[in-house]
């Protein structure tokens, strides 16, 4: 989609359609009432005859309009004013890009970003705007045979904001939303291949397309390197797997040579079967989603870059299978991690803590200012938080309030669960130094408490996504959560360093 920001009268837009918006119940946009005025009050009489209410979601196509140099408006509806919030808006959004996508438009102009949506700008509405649009336009159809395309689909959309001074800030806006968005359905892409496709092979060899297009340098560390490091955790988990195992560094040099970089570590498991503690059939194909951690990291390097950004930004990935076999790793095994603590394996299924604690580890030698990682950890963040946040952890609380508001503000929102001592033994172990699971009870915690025992040198923070990478169901898919919060963060680190600079 090309996208552009304009300002002017919607009369005059030589357009092939215009959409504006109407409230709950049946209250027009102030551009609506103009258009209304233009055309005698066609749409004012249409309103009052019920033709539509202004429900979020409802849309209505009119033609012809005199008065109007456009072919035809497209009424949204906005739901009620008073509750015309961030979701609503982008909700709003995607339908309105969706019906114009299946009306045969070419080209819109849109005088939707100009409703006022409570405590946002038009740069957060332009923003958003274009990432729910280009959300809903998203298909993942390179493993069909017959795509099914649309006959005329939209090519341009413009969006309108209130006055001229709004068109420079506007613009800078519209870049990062394609730039986030791309980062996003880079991210749905390798979420949503087959784990007989993304391997831990093919996510190097995407790392490797990647510094091919922006300016990023890739290095693939190979199970044989893992070996001569000692990451006997990473290791144990890929046993059962012929694929082989891949720990992918990502490093994009933005900011000045001196600054300690910013160090993203994304679970990368392309398969989790379990292991020898095998998990139930139901469902199992969506465990190819174990690696969404993993593909937030390249499409937040891929965002980063295309923003060019001033700062110095690694990704890690720690790729690998879970898969039982007569060479797997074993309920009971006793392993030796990178960091020399030793680990008794209850439970193999908790093999994304044994990957990242190596990763984590091998992070040391960036000096990081701070590290994140993010994983599609642990079912019990599911049940904790459901599909709407994603779970937050750390040992810093100024990382986690960046993190909180950036998820706020890119509507990909994050809760914090406690990391309270009280909750470290459960991990206690009669054979190592520490057990891989902790009982039922705080699932994602002790998740949480294993990461924090290989990250107590660094500012870090974890982000727990089982429950927002993907959707189940109708509509199963990979959502490239959390790229859009994970940018966000980025952008505030470098509008906070511009903010400083010079004082
Ligand atoms: N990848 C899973 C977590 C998961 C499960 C995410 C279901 C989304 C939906 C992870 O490797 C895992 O299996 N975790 C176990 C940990 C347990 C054995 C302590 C889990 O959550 O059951
Ligand atoms: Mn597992
Ligand atoms: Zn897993």
């Amino acid at each position: 989609m090309e996208y552009s920001i304009k300002s002017g009268n919607p009369e005059k837009q030589r357009t092939a359609c215009l959409a504006g918006g109407i409230f709950e119940p049946r209250k027009m946009s102030p551009t609506i009432q103009q258009i209304d005025q233009a055309s005698g009050g066609i749409i004012s009489s249409m309103l009052r005859r019920g033709d539509i209410e202004g429900k979020l979601g409802q849309t209505l196509l009119l033609h012809n309009l005199p008065g109007m140099a456009c072919e035809r408006v497209l009424l949204v509806g906005c739901g009620r004013e008073k509750a015309f919030s961030e979701g609503p808006f982008r909700q709003m959004a995607a339908k309105a890009t969706s019906v114009l996508n299946e009306t045969g438009t070419m080209d819109a102009s849109l005088f939707l970003t100009e409703l006022p949506v409570k405590g946002r700008d038009s740069n957060w509405k332009i923003r958003h705007f274009i990432e729910a649009a280009e959300d809903a336009l998203y298909r993942f159809d390179q493993l069909k045979s017959e795509k099914d395309k649309e006959r005329r689909p939209l090519r341009r959309m413009a969006l309108f904001v209130n006055s001229r001074t709004e068109l420079g800030q506007g613009e800078i806006a519209l870049q990062q939303a394609v730039a986030i968005s791309g980062g996003i359905s880079l991210a749905r892409d390798l979420g949503n291949l087959p784990g007989n496709i993304c391997t831990p092979s093919y996510l190097a060899e995407q790392a490797h397309a990647l510094a091919g297009e922006w300016p990023i340098e890739t290095h693939v560390l190979e199970e044989a390197d893992m070996e001569k490091l000692g990451m006997g955790a990473l290791l144990s988990v890929s046993r059962g797997s012929r694929q082989p195992a891949k720990l992918i560094t990502m490093e994009y040099r933005g900011g000045p040579e001196d600054e300690a970089p910013v160090v993203l570590v994304g679970k990368g498991l392309t398969f989790d079967a379990g292991g020898i503690s095998i998990k139930p059939a139901a469902n199992m194909d969506e465990m190819k989603y174990d690696m969404c951690g993993g593909a937030s990291v390249f499409g937040t390097l891929q965002a980063v870059a295309a923003m060019g950004l001033p700062i110095n930004l690694i990704g890690v990935v720690p790729s690998s299978e879970n898969l039982p076999d007569g060479d797997a790793n074993k309920p009971g095994d006793v392993v030796t991690t990178l960091s020399g603590q030793t680990v008794e394996i209850l439970n193999t299924d908790a093999e994304g803590r044994l990957i990242l604690c190596d990763a984590l580890t091998y992070c040391e030698r960036f000096e990081p200012a701070m590290v994140v990682d993010i994983a599609t950890l642990t079912g019990a963040c599911v049940i904790a938080l459901g599909h709407h946040a994603s779970g937050l952890m750390g040992n810093n609380d100024k990382l986690i309030k960046e993190l909180l508001n950036a998820g706020v503000y890119a509507h990909d929102r994050v809760w914090q669960l406690p990391l309270w001592d009280e909750y470290q033994k459960q991990l206690d172990s009669n054979f190592a130094d520490m057990a891989n699971i902790g009982g039922r009870p705080g699932g994602s915690i002790t998740a949480g408490c294993f990461l924090s025992r290989y990250t107590k040198k660094m500012a870090w923070a974890h982000l727990d996504i089982a429950g927002t990478a993907w959707k189940t169901g109708k509509e199963k898919g990979a959502t490239g959560r959390p790229v859009g919060l994970l940018s966000q963060f980025i952008l505030g680190r470098c509008n906070r360093n511009e903010n400083t600079k010079g004082r």
